[in-house]
């Protein structure tokens, strides 16, 4: 079968297309043939090496995020999901290819409405939003802010803040035309990436739901209210400066909260249910799942430049 390997760390030129045998499901596992494949932004962090004192190697197949049709089972799964359409999580690689396994614990039924390539958008972003939202104790009529709102978490955040009930929604991000797609979506304010929005933004936040970190991050504890809640769940920008904790301090009269949040911490059951009703509410076009780009699963090359480049809106999915 086709897959992608990172041959070597660096720049996306070290993604090679490599022919493998078709793996066989181990015990508690699936096979799926893959419809579609999510290109995760930490796909492109462990291909540019960043994560080699992490374990990862060259020879690594990225992915985790896949949709398809279940073509055999290991021993002690249901023969019944050969033959379902399915999402599923095969863990941080093992994705980009043709026929991938996972874990029976980390699959789902697609809905007959949603395509794969939604589910592989939807799967893994929406429920970090949903919990981190839920980890910052978000509640309606409390005023959220998404930084880094452009990326797959961010749009889920985004919809689940405002159809939670959100008095305002605010987006950083760094175009107008972003602006506009994510008022769509349900933004009530769009910043700036420093978030600056204006006279007419919010003067402050009870949750802000940040996908960024980075050295600007603390800056962001100032746009906290009283008791407010900021929630990391992702670090596109890197690392927090060295000072942050001394950030944390000064704003002690707040009485403010910094947490992080990892789907990680989250059950598979948990997960799972909170999936299979977003799921439902794509299907039913209550919430959307917003794809960047379709390319097939041999143009990953171009896919990894793409999000190199800041390019992506929502997500790329790749098609085996
Ligand atoms: N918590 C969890 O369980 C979990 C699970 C999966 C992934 N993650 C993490 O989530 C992150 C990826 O999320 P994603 O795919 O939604 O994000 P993304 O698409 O990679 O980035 C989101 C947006 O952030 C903005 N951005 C990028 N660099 C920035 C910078 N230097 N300063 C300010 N804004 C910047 C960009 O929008 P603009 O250009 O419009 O500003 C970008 O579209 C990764 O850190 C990943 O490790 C966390």
């Amino acid at each position: 079968m086709k897959a992608i390997s990172i041959r070597t760390f660096g720049s996306p030129d070290g993604l090679a297309v490599v022919d493998l045998p078709v793996p066989a499901p181990a015990a508690g596992q699936v096979l799926i043939a893959t419809e579609a494949v999510g290109v995760g932004g930490v796909d492109t962090v462990i291909r540019s090496g960043a994560l080699a004192a992490h374990g990862f190697k060259e020879g690594h197949i990225p992915g985790g995020e896949v949709a398809g049709t279940v073509t055999a089972v290991g021993d002690g799964v249901d023969v019944s999901w050969i033959g379902r359409r399915v999402w599923g999580f095969t863990g941080t690689g093992g994705g980009y290819v043709e026929q991938a396994v996972a874990p029976v614990e980390q699959i789902l039924p697609l809905p007959d409405r949603l395509s794969a390539a939604a589910a592989v958008t939807l799967g893994s972003a929406g429920a970090v939003a949903h919990f981190g939202l839920a980890h910052g104790h978000f509640a309606p009529g409390e005023t959220v802010l998404v930084r880094g709102a452009a990326g797959s978490i961010g749009i889920m955040a985004v919809q689940l803040a405002a159809r939670g009930g959100a008095a305002a929604v605010a987006v950083t991000t760094s175009s107008s035309e972003r602006g506009e797609r994510l008022r769509r979506l349900g933004a009530t304010h769009v910043l700036d990436r420093s978030g600056d929005g204006g006279e007419a933004a919010p003067t402050g936040y009870d949750v802000i739901i940040d996908v960024v970190a980075g050295e600007d991050m603390s800056s962001f504890f100032d746009r906290l209210n009283p008791n407010g809640r900021m929630v990391a769940v992702g670090a596109v920008a890197g690392q927090p400066p060295a000072d942050f904790g001394t950030k944390i301090m000064a704003a002690f009269q707040k009485s403010m909260s910094f947490a992080a949040f990892s789907a990680a911490t989250v059950s598979p059951a948990d997960l799972s249910a909170v999936r299979s009703k977003q799921f439902g509410a794509a299907g039913r076009g209550e919430i959307e799942a917003v794809v960047h780009e379709l390319l097939p699963l041999d143009e990953a090359v171009s896919a990894h430049r793409k999000m190199d480049a800041g390019e992506v809106f929502g997500r790329i999915v790749l098609t085996p």
